[in-house]
């Protein structure tokens, strides 16, 4: 990665600053974009670029305040940076908001996808890696999910945006020679998960002694998984991208579990009884998560290593000595 020079969008955010870490341990110069969007607090994204200048050492890592809508700020970003290698985290993430606000998502998710694709081309920038997401399965009656099933229905505003990107991406790729990654994260989890993530609610809410609303009956299932495999697969996608040219590819934990063997793996780990307040099951949430991981294994390698409490200690621990 010594000689890489690459962009992550959404480098203060969840995802994206674990990614820039890696990134900088590697030895890449990395430039980050991102508008520290109002979704959650921006002092946590801020909290999150600190650690990264903290963690530049011997590579760079510079952060450029970017809204992805804007075509010619993102199109300067690009121009000053030259990267050769494009990881495109940005995104209004979230099912149940995007029901509230989906022209907002649209624009940032779609529209601020093709931007970068347009900077990429207009700098010569061949390798792009996007966040995709599980959610463009929809409630696929099929599990686990696979790469090649249909993912033609989906149920909220945001996968649709997701699925939409992953149509442009492939046209980009079609008619600039361009080798894009689509990557489908299945459910991410551990040190500084997004707030509004079922994980991090809980375990400050049980940890408080605070009521946890829960939706449905407990039965849905979600196949979590933890941030670093998530990055391990993101780095394995930039590495073999430019054997595939365009390639869709599932990072999921392959152990799904229940909405309630979650809520007891946070008890237990919280060491507390839950307070449940149990609410009807919400529009847009699928009942189901389960990446088949045949494909990523096979073509990148990918592994994911961390079981589901182990992640979920690991978050807790990271969550006290940030509170
Ligand atoms: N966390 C998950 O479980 C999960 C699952 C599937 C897919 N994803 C995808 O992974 C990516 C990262 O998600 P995350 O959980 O780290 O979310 P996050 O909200 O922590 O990070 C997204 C970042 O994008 C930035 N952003 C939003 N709008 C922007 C704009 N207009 N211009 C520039 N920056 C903007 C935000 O400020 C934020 O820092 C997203 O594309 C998301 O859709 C996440």
């Amino acid at each position: 990665m010594q000689d890489q020079r690459v962009i992550v969008t959404g480098a203060a955010g969840f995802i994206g600053s674990h990614t820039a870490g890696a990134l900088l341990d590697r030895g890449a110069t990395v430039l980050g974009l991102d508008n520290l969007d109002p979704f959650y607090d921006a002092a946590i994204k801020r909290r999150n670029l600190d650690a990264l200048r903290a963690r530049e050492r011997g590579a760079s890592f510079e952060h450029r305040d970017c809204d992805i809508r804007d075509a010619s700020r993102v199109r300067a970003a690009f121009e000053a940076f030259r990267p050769n290698t494009v990881i495109h985290l940005a995104a209004r993430a979230g099912v149940r908001p995007s029901i509230e606000d989906p022209a907002g998502y649209a624009l940032t998710n779609v529209i601020g996808t093709q931007h970068i694709l347009d900077a990429a081309e207009a700098v010569g920038c061949k390798r792009i890696v996007c966040a995709s997401s599980s959610s463009v399965y929809g409630n696929n009656p099929k599990t686990p999910f696979a790469e090649t099933d249909r993912v033609d229905e989906p149920i909220s505003p945001y996968a649709a945006t997701k699925k939409s990107c992953e149509l442009i991406a492939h046209a980009h790729h079609r008619l600039t020679g361009a080798s894009v990654a689509m990557l489908r994260f299945f459910t991410v989890f551990g040190p500084a998960q997004r707030p509004d993530l079922a994980i991090s609610l809980f375990l400050s809410k049980i940890g408080a002694g605070e009521p946890i609303r829960v939706f449905g009956d407990g039965s849905t299932s979600r196949d979590y998984t933890y941030v670093d495999d998530i990055v391990a697969g993101v780095l394995a996608a930039c590495e073999r991208i430019d054997e595939h040219g365009y390639r869709v590819w599932n990072l999921g934990g392959d152990h799904p579990i229940t909405l309630s063997e979650l809520i007891d793996t946070v008890s237990a780990v919280v060491g507390r009884a839950p307070v449940i307040d149990r609410r009807p099951m919400q529009p847009g949430d699928v009942d189901r998560t389960w990446a088949d991981l045949t494909r990523s294994r096979a073509e990148l390698a990918y592994n994911p290593k961390t079981a589901v409490r182990e992640g979920i200690e690991r978050q807790l621990q990271w969550m006290r000595q940030h509170a």
